[in-house]
């Protein structure tokens, strides 16, 4: 049995390349239509069964945890007005999962960033969600974290997603050697941060949804920073799939990278494809566009 109730998102970034407005808003609380992007993920999250959030936070991020709160003047204003619908669009935030905090005082990667959640997990199961990726998956098809959930429970096993990419992007992710188990379906034998696309050992890529046994953060402990100065999560995966065992899989959904621009707009665009007061309004909008 791999239970999974607890998940890891990391959101102590800079978001440097959303200057200016990261500035004074943390990139987590960038809208995709009318929601952060954060709650996306955490939406994902929670419809897998996650029960706690432990978000690893940096400096000037105080308004993720406000979100997360009650918010007494607004409700009670809201509640005066009569206006229930737009009451319920904030007053389930409170409710829908725990949200714990854990400071990440010095910036020293990806992998640090997860064993800063090691007071927290203790010796559980949980899952990982990069904040940057916006995951899509419609009402009848379990989130990604979900499929990943159910494929660790499956084979018993740590598992990540993967998602098949152009040979000259292999260098913006972490790139897995694999052997096949199956359709769909891999065992993780390496794991590359950014190779250069001739030594890339395959053009699998993670685009940010792990899930991991907390074996994870005894490797973490006994890696070296790399090359770039970091402790990266890709070695210790590494480490994980050499020792207890590491599967992928690729999943159903539609990913968008809303930590760079034109993914972030595109993932705004489509999300107000789908929004039922938008979306006739948008498509009219695109389809009249002329520039
Ligand atoms: C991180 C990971 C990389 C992964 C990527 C997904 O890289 O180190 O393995 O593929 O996230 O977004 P970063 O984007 O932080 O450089």
């Amino acid at each position: 049995m791999f239970k999974v109730k607890k998940a890891v998102i990391p959101v102590a970034g800079l978001g440097t390349r959303f200057l200016p407005v990261t500035k004074t808003i943390p990139k987590e609380m960038l809208p995709i239509v009318d929601k952060p992007n954060l709650l996306y993920n955490i939406e994902e999250a929670v419809k897998a069964g996650v029960e706690d959030i432990i978000l690893i936070q940096g400096r000037g991020k105080n308004s993720i945890e406000d979100f997360f709160d009650v918010s007494y003047e607004l409700e009670a204003r809201l509640v005066k007005d009569n206006k229930t619908d737009l009451l319920n669009k904030i007053i389930h935030l409170k409710d829908m999962c725990n949200i714990i905090t854990v400071r990440q005082k010095v910036a020293l990667g990806l992998g640090h960033a997860v064993h800063c959640a090691k007071p927290v997990v203790g010796d559980e199961n949980f899952a990982v969600l990069l904040g940057d990726e916006i995951m899509y998956t419609d009402d009848n098809t379990p989130t990604v974290t979900k499929q990943l959930i159910d494929s660790a429970g499956a084979n018993n096993v740590s598992t990540v997603a993967v998602m098949h990419v152009s040979m000259e992007d292999v260098q913006k992710y972490g790139i897995i050697k694999m052997e096949e188990l199956g359709p769909n379906r891999f065992k993780v034998l390496d794991v590359v941060e950014k190779p250069n696309p001739d030594q890339a050992p395959s053009q699998y890529a993670l685009p940010g949804r792990y899930v991991f046994s907390a074996k994870i953060f005894d490797h973490l402990e006994n890696i070296k920073p790399s090359k770039r100065g970091e402790i990266e999560l890709t070695d210790a995966q590494t480490l994980l799939a050499q020792k207890e065992g590491l599967e992928a899989i690729t999943f159903a959904g539609l990913r968008y990278d809303a930590g760079d621009k034109f993914g972030y707009i595109q993932a705004n665009i489509e999300f107000a494809l789908r929004h039922p007061e938008l979306q006739d309004k948008v498509k009219k909008y695109l389809s009249e566009l002329k520039l």
